[in-house]
């Protein structure tokens, strides 16, 4: 184990059988071994800062109906809302008062939210932001519209792949939905200028060691700018309601592959780690990633945006959950910082 982490380290990358190896083979000693290099090449980059991005999650309808995903269309029990432009635009002002640099739009297929909506509100957050930094993280759209939103001022956009097998992805999604049309929306958006994030769950039904390999060696091929990984967590109201969760351990385990393969990446320590295990945004930090993305969405939405269950919320204001996040933080020696907090590879 630790020869192939030593090769990862140096030449950051392996072939599939190795990848498989260190999945099917992993073990605490190889863990704290990893999780030494992670830090090390996290740190050579990034120091000891740990990047916001304040998360707004406007719409909790979707078009989609995704097997394993609380808000899908079909789920009858869920509670859906909208914000208005003005919601939006007075959570965006009250993360910036809190030092949050980056802006985060994530919400569902929503078709309410057409172009012309998108644009009036990414243009609207960037006048009255200018050094802030718009993410955008609202599925699949043609071209056109990543490019129209890319001209009113979003900079970034996050869309998992969620498994780069075609078979597996079928397991997963609906019929209408395809593993060739989410690639090619990443290279559209990168094609366009976005930094680009992609990512997938950990442990989700079907899913094998070949197939996380696989995750893997696309996400070295795209070479993003972001990677967000998380476990599944099963959400009650969906077909996959008796899956089993995904490993807390797999996916920190991963998190530092990920670090060692694309050393400048931006890795979020997820809520969905946070969800399986008290420690795990801690845990995740220390295993690899840089970013946390606190939520800045009202608090009468929050518990609505429901993408799996137990899905974490802390019913605190969000200035006193960053006071929180920011003292874990410092507690295992780092520190929240206030900054756009781009990729070092991305001058701008
Ligand atoms: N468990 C964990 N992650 C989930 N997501 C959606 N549903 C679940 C679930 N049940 C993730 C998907 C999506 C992101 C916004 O949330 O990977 O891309």
């Amino acid at each position: 184990m630790k020869k192939i982490i030593d090769k990862l380290y140096n030449k950051q990358t392996l072939s599939r059988d190795e990848f498989i190896y260190l999945i099917n083979n992993r073990n605490e000693e190889a863990d704290e071994y990893l999780f030494k290099l992670a830090r090390k090449r996290r740190e050579e980059y990034y120091k000891k800062d740990v990047y916001i991005r304040g998360l707004i999650e406007y719409t909790n309808y979707c078009k989609n109906d995704c097997y394993y995903c609380g808000i899908r269309c079909s789920n009858k029990n869920a509670d859906r809302y909208r914000l208005s432009k003005e919601d939006i635009l007075l959570c965006a002002e009250e993360g910036y008062k809190l030092g949050f640099r980056t802006i985060v739009l994530q919400g569902g297929e929503d078709p309410c939210f057409t172009d012309e909506k998108m644009v009036d509100i990414i243009s609207a957050l960037r006048n009255l932001y200018p050094d802030c930094a718009i993410t955008l993280s609202i599925g699949e759209k043609s071209y056109d519209s990543y490019k129209k939103y890319y001209d009113a001022g979003a900079n970034r956009f996050l869309l998992r792949h969620e498994t780069a097998d075609e078979v597996h992805y079928g397991k997963l999604h609906p019929k209408n939905l395809s593993l060739e049309n989410r690639k090619k929306c990443l290279y559209d958006l990168k094609d366009i200028g976005y930094q680009v994030g992609t990512g997938f769950m950990v442990g989700s039904p079907y899913q094998s060691a070949e197939n996380l390999a696989d995750d893997l060696l696309f996400i070295k091929e795209l070479n993003p700018e972001m990677v967000g990984i998380g476990p599944f967590i099963a959400h009650k109201d969906t077909p996959f309601k008796d899956k089993k969760n995904g490993s807390f351990e797999l996916t920190l385990f991963l998190l530092g592959i990920i670090r060692l393969m694309v050393p400048t990446v931006l890795l979020p320590s997820t809520t969905s780690l946070a969800t399986i295990d008290k420690m795990g945004r801690e845990k995740g930090i220390l295993a690899g990633a840089n970013v946390v993305m606190p939520n800045l969405s009202p608090m009468n939405v929050r518990k609505k945006y429901m993408l799996y269950d137990g899905k974490v919320s802390t019913g605190d204001e969000a200035a006193e959950s960053l006071n929180h996040l920011k003292e874990s933080m410092r507690k295992i020696g780092y520190e929240v910082v206030v900054d756009r907090g781009d990729n070092v590879r991305v001058s701008i």
